[in-house]
This record gives C-alpha cells, structure tokens and sequence, in this order.
C-alpha cells in the first residue's frame, strides 16, 4: 500500500512539474494575446484598498499613571484590539475605552499626541486582515472590506501579495499622517515592480480624500508609471454634513448602548471629525446646516459655530487641514467614482434651546446614508480637466458601507481590473 501511496505520490509530482513549466513557458512568452488580439502587459494588476474613517483595526498597549474608572487597565503586557472590540464598547468599559482612543491636541504644535502612557499602532499595514474585518473576531457586524478581497482571490489574487491593505490611523488628518504616505508610495513601487505593471487603488470614504492627497503630492509621470486606476467608493469629497452632528452633539449611530454626549468628547478629537465638515465650494453658502432657536449656522460660521459649542480648538483642527485637499487638484489618474444613493441621508439638524447637548431633529437629503450625494458627485468636475477618464456610476438603494459587499460594486471592480 505504502509503495503504491509514493509511486501514485511521484507522478502527481511528475504532472504537477510539467503543467509548471508549461505556464511558465506560456507566461515567458513576450505577449500575451488579450480579447480584441491586442498585446497587454500584465493580466492581473495589484491591488491596494485604502479605508476610510473607522475602517481598519487599531490596536494600543498601556503603561498609563492613573486611569479615569477602577475597573480600567492601566497598564498592559502587549497590544490589545483598540478598534474594533465590541467588549469594550459597553458600559464603564467604555469609559476607559475612551480615555485611551481620544487625541490631545496641543494649540502650539497644532498636532495631537495620545494621552500619557497610551501606545496606539496601527496592524497590518500591506496585509488585508486589518481592513476585511474591523473586528479581529470577525463578527459579520465589523465586516468591511471582505467581500471585494475575497472576490479577488476568486480570480486569482493573493491576499499580502497582490492584493494589500493600506491602513492608517483614521483619527489623524493627511497633515499627521507623513510616514504612512512614504510607506504608501513604497508599497505602491514595489506591487507595480513585481507585477510589472501598474497599480489599481480602491479606496472607500475618508481613504477617497486621503488618496486625493497623496495623488495630489505625486509628480504626474510617477502617476502615469505606477497608477492604472483609483476606483473611489462612497467618496465625501465635498465633506459630509453629518459630521456636523458628531461635533455638535455625538453621534452613537451605529452602537445604541452609547450615550452620544458621552461619545462626543472623543469623536470632537479626532481632527478628521472636522476635517470632513462640509465644504463651501461646494455646499450652498446660505443652505442652513445647523439650526438653533436663536442662530443660523451655514458653512460659513463654523468659527461662531466651534465657539457656540465650547470646542474652540475645533476650529483650529479645521483650519489645520482646510487647504488638504480643498481645491479638489484633480487626480490625474483613471477615475471611477461608485456612489450609493437614494438612502435617506443627514443634511440639516434643528436643535432646542438644550443646544449643543441634546439630540437634534434630523433633516434628510439624497445620498447613502452617510455621504451626502452632492459631495460623492464633486468627482464629476475632474472630467475633461485631466488626461485619463473620469467615470461616475450610481449604485441606486447601496448603503454607505453596504456597497463594499454588493454584487454591483464587486462586478464593477472587475470590469476595471480586467480591462484591457
Ligand atoms: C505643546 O507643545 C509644546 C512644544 O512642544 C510644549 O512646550 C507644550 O508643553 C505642549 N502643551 C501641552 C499642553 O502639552
Ligand atoms: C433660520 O432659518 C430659518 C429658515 O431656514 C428661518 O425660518 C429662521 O427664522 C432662521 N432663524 C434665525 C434665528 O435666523
Ligand atoms: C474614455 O472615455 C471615452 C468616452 O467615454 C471612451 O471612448 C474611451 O475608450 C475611454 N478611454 C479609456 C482609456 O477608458
Ligand atoms: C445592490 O446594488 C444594486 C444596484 O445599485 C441595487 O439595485 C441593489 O438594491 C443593491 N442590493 C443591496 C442588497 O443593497
């Protein structure tokens, strides 16, 4: 029996050679023919996903001098599940939970430093599992970009390899985000070099903004070698006016056991919080975004607004990252813009005389539940502006994070992948 195993064990060996130096010789052919029998490059571009706000892990190891709740841990022997970890979103836990994931900003600097003794790292940078699933646990309630890597490894990509995430800490603005640039540029380089053609970035919400920036800092040939598309999902690229709501007055949206004010504190820290505000070239300058009984707020009052609200370095957070991507410099790069509408989206809040700390009356408009469709369709002004395409497709009835997991966009992807 044992004879028969290794000789049966040896020709599969035999066969498994024949059928590699077959594809290698195919693959050693200088052309591949592709549909149309025109010559192309590279079948199978690499991928790189970049998250938006909320949308990759986060992790943090404590040696803290005191703690804000005796049940919290003040100090840790190693790195811990920051975000997401649903154990620690519940009550009292999520006292402590806040106290470690808030920034501190400094009004000298204009920087943010995590309170003292808080180490926080972001995992998984050029892998995916730290964008797939928020939750390390994988729970269906943190899925996020799995849907679209798993569809890719179906045709034939290879998760750390071809396909990569790059995550970052989603709390920060670009302007404190330097290295995880240069490390994206890297990465970038180095995808294209062993593939040996050009890079396909598929990016989602807040990544949209961050990829206009880093795209923004690239010199146009380095884009035109290394960048053969940037497939923008659910892009707020004018802002998104429910962040509005964040500062004002919390929002617990997704996580009902969260009291909103109690949120709000940490949510304001976050300089991202105000850089994605709406934006005045392209909102409605006299559209009322906040309503008070006694003031009107548009775009352009968040000074009045920040102060209204006790949360004045909000309004330096906001001036520090205004001119980010502000001018919306176009890409210079193949776009396709995905964006969901037709879900009821925040556009305008009216609060009582309990104004900023109680909950608003909600307004809707069009969009996917989050962006705002007049923001994700600003990608539209970039057509005839640049060389390469710029293509808008509305995903009619997709959610804001719902339409990383519909057949739509999985398809749509494809199509641009495979391109010839
Ligand atoms: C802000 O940064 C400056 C310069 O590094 C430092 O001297 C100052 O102590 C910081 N302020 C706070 C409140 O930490
Ligand atoms: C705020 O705007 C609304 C209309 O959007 C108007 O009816 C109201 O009088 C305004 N309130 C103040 C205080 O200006
Ligand atoms: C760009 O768009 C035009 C018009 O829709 C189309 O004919 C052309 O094939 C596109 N080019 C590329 C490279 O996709
Ligand atoms: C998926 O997207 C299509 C096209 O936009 C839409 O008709 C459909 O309702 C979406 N499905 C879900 C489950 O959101």
């Amino acid at each position: 029996m044992a004879g028969w195993h290794r000789e049966t064990a040896s020709s599969v060996g035999v066969l498994l050679l024949l059928l590699l130096l077959l594809s290698a010789l195919s693959s050693g052919r200088p052309q591949k023919k592709c549909p149309g029998d025109k010559p192309c490059q590279s079948s199978r571009p690499p991928v790189v996903l970049i998250p938006g706000d909320l949308g990759n892990q986060l992790e943090a190891r404590l040696d803290k001098p005191s703690v804000v709740h005796y049940i919290c841990y003040k100090k840790t022997d190693t790195y811990f599940t920051l975000w997401l970890n649903l154990e620690l979103l519940v009550p009292v836990a999520i006292d402590c939970w806040i106290d470690n994931i808030r920034l501190i900003y400094n009004r000298t600097t204009h920087t943010t430093s995590a309170p003292p003794g808080v180490d926080v790292q972001v995992p998984g940078f050029g892998q995916t599992f730290s964008v797939e699933f928020l939750d390390p646990s994988k729970r269906s309630v943190g899925m996020y970009f799995f849907s679209i890597v798993q569809a890719l490894v179906e045709w034939g990509y290879t998760r750390g390899d071809d396909v990569r995430g790059a995550p970052y800490d989603w709390r920060k603005a670009p302007n404190e985000n330097k290295d995880y640039f240069l490390a994206l540029q890297h990465m970038i380089e180095e995808m294209a070099e062993k593939a040996g053609g050009p890079v396909v970035l598929v990016a989602h919400s807040m990544g949209n903004m961050y990829t206009l920036y880093f795209l923004n800092q690239q010199p146009q040939a380095w884009k035109d070698r290394y960048i053969k598309a940037f497939v923008s999902l659910g892009p707020p690229w004018a802002g998104v006016a429910k962040t509005l709501r964040v500062i004002t007055s919390g929002d617990n949206n997704r996580i009902p056991v969260i009291s909103s004010l109690k949120i709000r504190g940490q949510q304001r820290s976050a300089v991202s919080t105000s850089w994605l505000l709406p934006y005045a070239h392209s909102w409605p300058k006299d559209q009322v975004l906040i309503q008070t009984p006694k003031t009107n707020y548009t775009v352009q009052d968040y000074q009045r607004l920040y102060k209204d609200i006790d949360f004045e370095d909000g309004w330096l957070m906001r001036q520090d990252t205004e001119s980010l991507v502000a001018d919306l410099t176009p890409p210079g790069v193949e776009v396709h813009c995905l964006y969901g509408t037709g879900v009821p989206t925040s556009e305008a809040f009216q609060y009582s005389d309990k104004f900023p700390d109680v909950e608003p009356t909600v307004l809707y408009g069009d969009g996917d539940g989050t962006v705002n469709r007049h923001s994700a369709m600003q990608c539209q002004r970039w057509a005839g502006k640049q060389k390469k395409n710029v293509t808008l497709k509305e995903l009619p009835g997709n959610e804001h994070v719902n339409m990383l997991t519909n057949f739509s966009t999985v398809a749509y992807i494809k199509t641009v992948l495979f391109a010839p």
